[in-house]
């Protein structure tokens, strides 16, 4: 075989979560929104096909312009890139490299120990609360002289817990000033929870704090891969230094300004998927099942050993999640009908 390197070969794949098929099985193992595309998008993206000839503007400035006006940013400090993922992934490159540490609460989401290994650095995981809250407190005390860089996911991937204004406020005090803070915001438009802390109020106040959003979640726009980072300029400046030439596509680009144009009606949406994300978890609560609020458009189920168990249930009644073996399960919330299936699903596993 070819020089290849090594730790790269002992890397676990980024899973995907299962397709249905024709199997007529309900998919809540991505958290994907229900919805389909809303018509303004699709006609913004029919005008478009005729270019695709064409390489995209690496500036996308027409995005940029509206960002930079909805959050009251400068243009310089948003870098874009194909979806949020690739964004965190320029955020790594950026900061560390062979030796150097990036912290992040566990479990979260799956990409980030791949991702920091990707880039040759070495990924801290900080176990979660009992209550499955980022314990910030140990994550400062995780913090070394080799700390680059540290991910606080509001609200948690998988378990949909929030970190409040007062916890994060906390723990800026304790991260270094060189240290880059990352709020990885791709649940942002689900969450409800007043005491919540906000990415983009702690960007304003702290020169280290970037801010991760996304356009597959909320805005529905997953298949088009479109993420950004509102960083500090310089940082923003190196992002695009380390992004892939030419990865955000013009149709990428136009759908994120039809969706910025329709905000009314995806609003809506979700309003939809919070009321139904209420109704899950009471469903739940009266089978018995101990589930924790959620404030993303999935829910998270502690199952333990039970995981493989209850997991199988699902299956076998059409509702593929997101299981992680010995832990729990992560369902997302799907369409009034796919959830309709997954309590009926959850009836039969308690
Ligand atoms: C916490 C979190 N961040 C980022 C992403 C990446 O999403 P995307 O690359 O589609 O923007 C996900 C996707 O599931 C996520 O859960």
């Amino acid at each position: 075989m070819v020089f290849q390197r090594e730790t790269i070969g002992n890397l676990p794949a980024y899973k995907q979560g299962v397709a249905p098929g024709d199997s007529g099985a309900f998919k809540l193992s991505s958290n994907e929104n229900p919805f389909s595309p809303l018509p303004s998008v699709v006609a913004s993206l029919a005008d478009a096909l005729g270019n695709i000839h064409l390489y995209p503007s690496m500036a996308a400035p027409e995005v940029t312009a509206r960002i930079a006006k909805r959050y009251d940013v400068q243009p310089d400090n948003l870098a874009f890139g194909a979806g949020s993922v690739e964004v965190a992934s320029q955020l790594i490159h950026a900061s560390a490299g062979d030796g150097d540490e990036v912290i992040f609460a566990w479990r979260s989401f799956e990409a980030y120990p791949i991702l920091v290994q990707v880039a040759g650095a070495t990924p801290v995981p900080v176990p979660l609360t009992a209550d499955e809250r980022h314990d910030l407190p140990a994550m400062a005390a995780a913090i070394t002289a080799r700390t680059r860089l540290i991910f606080v996911c509001n609200p948690n991937n998988p378990t949909g817990a929030t970190v409040t204004t007062a916890e994060l406020h906390a723990f800026m005090e304790r991260v270094p000033a060189e240290v880059l803070v990352v709020v990885d915001e791709a649940y942002v438009h689900f969450n409800t929870d007043p005491d919540s802390a906000i990415g983009i109020d702690f960007f304003n106040q702290y020169p280290n704090v970037a801010v991760l959003h996304t356009f597959s979640k909320a805005y529905g726009l997953a298949g088009l891969r479109l993420g950004y980072a509102i960083a500090p300029a310089d940082v923003a400046a190196n992002l695009r230094r380390v992004s892939v030439p030419f990865a955000v596509t013009d149709l990428a680009q136009r759908a994120a300004v039809a969706s910025l144009n329709a905000e009314a009606e995806l609003s809506e949406r979700i309003d939809t998927i919070v009321a139904e994300r209420a109704r899950v978890l009471l469903g739940l609560r009266a089978l018995g099942v101990s589930v924790a609020d959620s404030h993303a458009n999935f829910v998270w189920l502690r199952t333990g050993d039970e995981t493989d168990r209850v997991n199988a249930v699902f299956v076998a009644n059409g509702i593929l999640a997101r299981a992680f073996s010995g832990e729990g399960i992560r369902v997302s919330i799907g369409s009034v009908e796919a959830n309709d299936r997954f309590l009926q699903a959850a009836s039969q596993a308690w």
